[in-house]
């Protein structure tokens, strides 16, 4: 199978990943726009378009120099063509099509979640499907039904907030700074998960879909007394946002991994992996692990390096839908949404 650089704009990350084979790691780099977009508490589509703009290229010739690759030595660029930010999308899609035509060289589009999807596999030496697939992140909470790297469908969403969102959301109210997931998770780990009971979204199994906002409200209660959304958070004592933060990561864990085990009974399927920047939060980590081992599950989570948002798993992918047969043309154009991918 080929060598292919992936490029991944969709959001605030600029990333370009080389990647063998689909499955082996050349190099992997991402130049991070957090810095740019932590004044405003979350991303400015404006702000992040121009800074891909900038580093896409010099990100490109470090990666050929990183993996020691020249163009020659590179198959196929792919590129994540959908969903995200319009404006970040163009500026890959663009870029890629600009390499594909000057280098010759094949172009693929890549679905930016079923990169996710897919993540868990690219340090394995086999393709663990048919698998089922929980995708948690800043935009995207779903489960999918994988039985190879392009039939993936979809079993359910989020009907509200993203997993992540959430994350980021109970940060912003705990003036924790921003991206706020990693944050709570640290806190989290110094604080008891059974402090609060925080509400544990089900909808009406069996419904595969999620609604975090419910969860994100009653935190936003917790602190500032029912109905109020100001004036609690100076008098908690940080033993109590520990608490805080390790109670509202449990529910919002229970929850993905009680929906993913719904998936696997609704399927049969054996296999779960894990992708999506919230793939690396601690807790889901050592729950699903738990949890699959009980059920005599295989589980595959993402190598943290491939959890958020990164070029490797769209070269990954890209190379599994490069071979068998997914090209695109000079004219593939970028869209917001899953749904014209
Ligand atoms: O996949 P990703 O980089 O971007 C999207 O496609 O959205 O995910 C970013 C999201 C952010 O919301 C961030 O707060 C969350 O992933 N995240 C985490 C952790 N690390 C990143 N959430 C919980 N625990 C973490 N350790
Ligand atoms: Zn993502």
């Amino acid at each position: 199978m080929a060598t292919v650089l992936g490029i991944e704009t969709s959001c605030d990350e600029t990333a370009v990943g080389i990647v063998d084979h689909g499955h082996r790691v050349r190099c992997n780099l991402i130049a991070t726009q957090f810095e740019l977009h932590a004044r405003y508490g979350g991303v400015v589509p404006e702000l992040a378009s121009r800074a891909h703009i900038e580093r896409l290229d010099l990100l490109v010739h470090e990666a050929l120099e990183q993996s020691g690759c020249s163009p020659e030595a590179i198959d196929a660029i792919a590129v994540t063509r959908a969903p995200g930010l319009i404006g970040s999308l163009l500026i890959g899609v663009t870029g890629a099509k600009a390499l594909a035509w000057a280098w010759g060289k094949p172009l693929v589009g890549v679905n930016h979640i079923h990169a996710h999807a897919t993540s868990a596999a690219i340090d394995l030496d086999h393709d663990p499907w048919p698998a089922i697939a929980l995708v948690a992140s800043g935009g995207h909470t779903s489960l999918y039904h994988v039985r190879d790297y392009d039939e993936i469908s979809l079993l359910g969403s989020t009907i509200d907030d993203a997993a992540g969102e959430a994350f980021d959301k109970v940060a912003a109210i705990l003036n924790l700074g921003y991206p706020g997931g990693p944050i709570v998770d640290r806190r989290a780990a110094g604080g008891n998960p059974e402090a609060f009971r925080f509400p544990r979204t089900m909808l009406k199994p069996p419904s595969l879909d999620f609604s975090f906002s419910g969860l994100k409200t009653a935190v936003l209660y917790q602190i500032h007394g029912p109905g109020k959304t100001t004036g609690g958070l100076e008098k908690l004592t940080p033993a109590q946002v520990d608490d805080i933060c390790a109670s509202f990561s449990a529910a919002v864990v229970d929850v993905l991994v009680e929906k993913t085990m719904l998936a696997v009974a609704g399927t049969g399927a054996d296999t779960v992996v894990v992708g999506g920047g919230v793939a690396a939060n601690s807790r889901l980590r050592t729950q699903l692990a738990e949890r699959c081992r009980r059920e005599g599950l295989r589980l595959h989570l993402t190598p943290l390096a491939y959890c958020t948002d990164n070029g490797a798993m769209v070269a990954a992918l890209g190379g599994h839908l490069l071979a068998r047969g997914h090209l695109a043309r000079l004219d593939l154009t970028a869209a917001a949404s899953a749904d014209r991918s």
